[in-house]
């Protein structure tokens, strides 16, 4: 089991895209390292631009990298062997228009090289899965984004491969078709599946990832279990109050100080004011019983992963933390 190689494993992976028509570099992965286990979820999450997409491409064999080494399975990509045993959902997925969804899914068996009754069957399976069963004779040219993402998954299903890419699986569907797909995602997990994706929307990636790497400018910022990587910074202390029945306003105004507005929240006589890591609490509390008020609760506010995916993001967006070379995003078309 330990002599297993990584399912994924990226070092160093550089790529410097060169658009001719305007006859310049972007610099788009900056040395990005990751490493995915089998059996895991891995998150990738940036912002648009941080080059999930790049990676992703560069893992499928679809382009080249400049630099660095990029393994599936051990194998070093482009590798067919490595191939058969992966599925994949690209960023927009186009897909013949004129098919139905059975038949993007017949195809994609073919490719592989699975039997016709296992592409019936499979093919069966997984349109049901993921709730296409009732647009299963429409051509794909009618189907709305959030169908053609379901189907697009579906396809990515059909060698029943091992490692399973994903990228931006959640993009263009409502709620309910995010926690679909979410729900999708642990699945294969159950099933013994690694599944790698990308997105630029925490709270799905959060919620369901073993492990997660923030990517910003070409860069793997932070990485680990979402556990691990939030909770160790103390931001401050939420101080909540009963205001006083006898001028509750006069005493909220006191108490909130120069206080900066976004701080300070109250619902009727109820107070909750956001303090600073190095506010002086207990002032604030005797203060708050001079006036009359009662305390609630003092609770500490630890960095959510939202606050550090922030925080990642924005020193590199810092002009002191970065290099004047910095690529401005691109529109050329791939
Ligand atoms: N074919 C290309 N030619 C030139 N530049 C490109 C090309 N593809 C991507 N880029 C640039 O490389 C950088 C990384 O892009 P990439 O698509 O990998 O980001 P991403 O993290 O997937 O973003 P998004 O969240 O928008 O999908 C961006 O600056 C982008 O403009
Ligand atoms: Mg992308």
């Amino acid at each position: 089991m330990s002599d297993e190689p990584p399912v994924i494993e990226v070092a160093d992976l550089q790529k410097t895209y060169r658009t001719p028509f305007r006859r310049r570099k972007v610099v788009a992965l900056r040395g990005i390292n990751v490493l995915v286990r089998r059996g895991e979820i891995f998150g990738f999450l940036g912002p648009n631009g941080a080059g999930k997409t790049t990676t992703i491409r560069i893992l499928m064999g679809l382009i080249a990298a400049t630099g660095g080494t990029a393994k599936i399975f051990g194998e070093t990509v482009p590798s067919r062997a490595a191939r058969q045993r992966l599925g994949f959902l690209p960023e927009q997925p186009y897909f013949y228009d004129y098919l139905t969804v059975g038949e993007l899914c017949d195809l994609a068996g073919r490719l592989f090289g699975v039997d016709a009754a296992t592409r019936k069957r499979r093919a069966d399976e997984l349109i049901a899965r993921v709730g296409l069963d009732r647009a299963r004779t429409q051509n794909l040219k009618k189907f709305s984004k959030g169908m053609m993402q379901r189907a697009g998954l579906a396809q990515a299903l059909m060698n029943d491969p091992d490692l399973v890419v994903l990228d931006e699986p959640m993009s263009g569907l409502d709620p309910i078709g995010r926690k679909e797909v979410r729900d999708l995602i642990l699945e294969l997990r159950e099933r013994g599946k690694t599944v790698f994706f990308s997105s630029h929307i925490l709270t799905d990636v959060e919620a369901i990832s073993d492990r997660v790497a923030i990517v910003a400018r070409g860069q793997v910022r932070a990485v680990g279990a979402p556990h691990e990587l939030v909770g160790h910074t103390q931001l401050g202390v939420d101080v909540s109050l009963r205001l006083p029945e006898a001028d509750p306003d006069a005493a909220a105004k006191s108490l909130a100080g120069d206080l900066d507005a976004s701080a300070v929240r109250r619902a009727d006589r109820q107070l909750t004011l956001a303090l600073a890591g190095d506010a002086d609490v207990d002032a604030l509390l005797a203060r708050g019983r001079e006036l009359g008020a009662r305390v609630l609760a003092v609770t500490p506010r630890f960095e959510t992963l939202e606050d550090l995916f922030l925080r990642r993001i924005a020193e590199v967006d810092d002009p002191a933390t970065t290099t004047p070379a910095s690529a401005p995003r691109a529109e050329a078309a791939s």
